[in-house]
């Protein structure tokens, strides 16, 4: 029996189905790399003791309407979040204990990217309650890395992962694939290596070229030569899950692999479509207060979230009630990403049954099928995910 449905006895929400958790951004980086879109910024002074005080206040603001709950995992993303000061860290993760509790298997990731400085932190880190990184390492090879304007060398990354390793049980990392110029060839060597490294959990993602980054800009104007054309693309794709599967990493999410039992928590929370607080400049959070969920969003400038925060008390500059049809199409496309799928009572308790000629038609297709009460993307429809949920909502 699924274990959602054990709670549900005791409290029939919905978002019970994935829990609860919190989300911290921190907007800063050292350098701004030229594929990342991500809410990140360089500036040249960080009042920590100011993020801090902010940070505090919008868990206090939270924490007072999500009274009750039992927190089941932290995420502090960036940005950089390896760039804070293991007190800012600390005092975050003591407040949220404090309002919510922490559930006994509480995991606490920090993202840190592996230079010698951040990697200085992770004793205090470690110390503060953070009990897993999620390190950015890119790729395996200087010149790659130098292309993808990362600040580390390879050795440095290496150093850097294994002192983590050394204070952390749960230590994943994040490799770009996919990039210019790189063969199957090379890539298989790469990520080769890259699994005898791994512990239990590696996210492995291809090259997206976002507008409004600096890769955008070179691409829109015909200079971001040697990326790999769709059926190379396929390919790569079919060898890291290959690759991974043959060093006993199950492909969980599109872009991540673990060995049984040690997936990303907090991210199957998102992919299960649970509940989530978000604070930090442009964090989004899933909030269910009186039994209706609702859409948080934060402002996206550090500068007039901090300030938000600071003068009106309240760094949302959205908090709204999502009709049941939005939440229906947020549950399908986040919980189809997942390969163990989605409740099918769910989908149907929001809805669903407005599209049940839809996914008939995909399991009939050999797209999608029930198991164990949960839809989910076969092998065939797994890759084809965008196309699929475009003909569940076809009219
Ligand atoms: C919030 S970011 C990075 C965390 C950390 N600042 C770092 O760079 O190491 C999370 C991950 O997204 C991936 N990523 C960011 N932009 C990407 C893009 N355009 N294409 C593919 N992967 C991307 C990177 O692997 C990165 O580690
Ligand atoms: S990839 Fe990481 S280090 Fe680079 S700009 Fe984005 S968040 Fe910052």
């Amino acid at each position: 029996m699924h274990s959602a449905s054990l709670w549900q006895d005791v409290l029939p929400e919905d978002w019970q189905y994935g829990g609860f958790g919190l989300y911290v951004h921190w907007p800063f980086c050292q350098a701004k790399c030229p594929y990342c879109d991500f809410n990140s910024h360089v500036t040249a002074q960080i009042d920590q003791s100011a993020w801090k005080n902010a940070y505090l206040a919008e868990l206090d603001r939270i924490g007072a309407i999500t009274q009750g709950r039992v927190l089941k995992s932290i995420f502090f993303g960036g940005g950089t979040p390896s760039m804070m000061n293991v007190d800012v860290v600390e005092a975050v993760i003591t407040k949220a204990r404090s309002l919510w509790g922490f559930s006994n298997t509480i995991e606490i990731t920090l993202e840190a990217n592996p230079t010698s400085v951040e990697a200085g932190r992770f004793a205090g880190y470690h110390d503060a309650g953070v009990n897993r990184i999620s390190m950015g390492i890119q790729a395996l090879n200087d010149e790659d890395l130098k292309t993808l304007g990362r600040l580390h060398n390879t050795q440095e990354a290496l150093k850097a992962y294994e002192t983590a390793r050394s204070v952390f049980d749960r230590v994943s990392f994040d490799l770009i694939y996919a990039r210019q110029n790189q063969s199957l060839r090379v890539w298989e060597k790469e990520l080769k290596q890259a699994l005898t490294l791994t512990i239990d959990h590696i996210s492995l993602y291809q090259l997206t070229i976002e507008d409004g980054t600096a890769f955008g800009a070179r691409a829109a104007i015909g200079k971001l030569g040697g990326l790999p054309d769709d059926d190379l693309s396929a390919d790569l794709f079919q060898m890291t899950q290959e690759l991974c599967a043959d060093a006993g990493f199950a492909h969980y999410e599109i872009s991540n692999f673990a060995r049984p039992g040690h997936e990303s928590r907090h991210n199957k929370l998102y992919w299960q479509y649970g509940d989530y607080a978000g604070i930090g400049p442009g964090a989004h959070g899933r909030l269910t207060i009186n039994g209706e969920r609702h859409a948080t969003e934060a402002h996206l400038a550090p500068g007039k979230w901090l300030n938000a925060v600071k003068t009106v008390g309240n760094g949302d500059m959205l908090s709204e009630a999502l009709p049941t049809e939005d939440q229906l199409h947020e549950l399908l496309i986040m919980g189809l990403r997942l390969f163990e799928g989605t409740d099918y009572q769910r989908i149907m308790t929001l809805g669903g049954e407005k599209y049940i000629n839809n996914i008939n038609a995909l399991i009939a297709g050999n797209l999608l099928e029930v198991k164990e009460g949960m839809l989910r993307t076969t092998a065939r429809g797994r890759p084809l995910l965008n196309a699929v949920l475009a003909h569940v909502f076809a009219d």
